[in-house]
């Protein structure tokens, strides 16, 4: 009798540790593409909203990178989300929301707010990536997201810090690979 009553607590436990640590499920991609996702949790505890991100970068000529982010409950006067170097001042490594023609950060005017669910994909290509970095080089990129020193940062009027963060963990081995081996970002 209390064998049964073990498995049961047990089960218990386990289904109460998933939903707690319980990771996102990769996304689907081509074979050999880098891919990462991101948890994004409320700084805010009073505030009810919490997102999800998947980044998804097919080797060269194999399709095009995106990165795509949900975000569910409510949340007032977004302004930016950005995929940020967890590093002093926090430079900027890909914008998400607005979209730049640039690398100056604007903020959305007028800014966004949502309650339920709102999503969006991005797509961004090597440029894009290298635009943001200071010796203009992709590979960066991808170093600092194997480092895990990247996060994805969404800032409300109220929150100019960042009202939701979520640290971008990437599927190994976190690099173009063909059959056994990988291969470095081509042009
Ligand atoms: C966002 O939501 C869409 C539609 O439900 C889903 O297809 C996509 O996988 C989600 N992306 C993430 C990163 O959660
Ligand atoms: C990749 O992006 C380009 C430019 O936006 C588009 O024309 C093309 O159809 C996209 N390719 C795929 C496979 O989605
Ligand atoms: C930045 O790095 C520090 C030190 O590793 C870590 O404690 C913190 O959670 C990171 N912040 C983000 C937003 O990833």
């Amino acid at each position: 009798m209390s064998n049964l009553g073990d498995i049961f607590y047990l089960a218990v436990l386990v289904l109460a540790a998933s939903a707690v640590n319980g990771r996102l499920a990769w996304p689907d991609a081509p074979y050999g593409s880098i891919v990462a996702v991101a948890k994004l949790t409320s700084r805010d505890k009073s505030s009810v909203v919490r997102g999800s991100m998947a980044l998804v970068w097919p080797r060269p000529n194999m399709g095009n990178a995106s990165v795509s982010l949900n975000l569910t409950g409510a949340l007032d006067q977004i302004t930016m989300a950005h995929i940020r170097l967890n590093a002093t001042d926090t430079p900027i490594r890909l914008d998400l929301l607005p979209r730049y023609p640039d690398t100056a950060p604007v903020p959305l005017n007028p800014p966004l707010s949502f309650r339920g669910i709102m999503g969006f994909t991005v797509p961004f290509d090597y440029l894009r990536v290298g635009a943001w970095d200071p010796d203009n080089d992709h590979m960066s990129f991808i170093q600092a997201l194997q480092e895990g020193l990247l996060y994805v940062s969404v800032q409300t009027a109220a929150m100019p810090g960042g009202a939701l963060q979520g640290k971008l963990e990437c599927q190994s081995p976190c690099m173009f690979s063909i059959g056994g081996g990988v291969v470095y970002a081509g042009r």
